[in-house]
């Protein structure tokens, strides 16, 4: 791959974020177990810290889709690949994702899981990108809201690679 990355977000950031945001799950949710529903690919890494941060009672699960089919800009299209092995009637429902650019994957999952009968859904995010929303969507849990540009690393890819950085970055092409 050409092109050069430069970081945005430190691993040390993300870290202590994490930290915080699964603080903040369990605060909110007192001592009843919590559904965490990882968005694969990209929340991998989000979803393995973040599981780890809440204590107590936590499912974890996993949903794919597909949406931008290895380029740098959305298509649209959201594609689900994978679907949940288990129901979440009478759930505390996270979905989990690395970032929330145009609203449309979020959006679609968000009203797919609704009719499942969850007890509450949530959502959360390790990146918010509002500036290309193309549909509202409410984030219960944000990590760092960042500016339009192309990120790589903690999950994120590019053609597929780059998820293994430990951090955020910005790619130039
Ligand atoms: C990315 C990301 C979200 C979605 C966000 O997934 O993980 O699921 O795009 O974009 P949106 O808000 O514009 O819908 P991607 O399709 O790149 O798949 P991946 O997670 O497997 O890399």
């Amino acid at each position: 791959m050409t092109g050069s990355i430069r970081t945005l977000i430190s691993q040390e950031q993300i870290q202590a974020r994490v930290a915080e945001l699964g603080a903040q799950i369990r605060a909110e949710f007192g001592e009843e177990p919590v559904t965490l529903v990882a968005v694969l690919k990209g929340s991998f890494l989000f979803v393995a810290d973040l599981v780890r941060a809440i204590p107590g009672e936590v499912r974890v699960e996993f949903l794919g889709v597909a949406s931008y089919h290895g380029g740098t800009s959305s298509t649209g299209v959201v594609q689900l690949t994978l679907d949940l092995r288990h129901g979440i009637e009478d759930q505390n429902v996270i979905l989990v994702e690395d970032i929330v650019d145009t609203g449309l994957t979020i959006d679609y999952l968000v009203r797919m899981l609704k009719v499942r009968g969850p007890r509450a859904l949530r959502v959360a995010t390790l990146l918010d990108k509002p500036d290309n929303r193309e549909v509202e969507v409410e984030l219960d849990y944000v990590g760092f809201t960042i500016p339009d540009e192309f990120v790589v690393g903690y999950g994120l890819d590019l053609g597929e690679l780059y998820r293994n950085l430990p951090y955020v970055a910005v790619y130039a092409p």
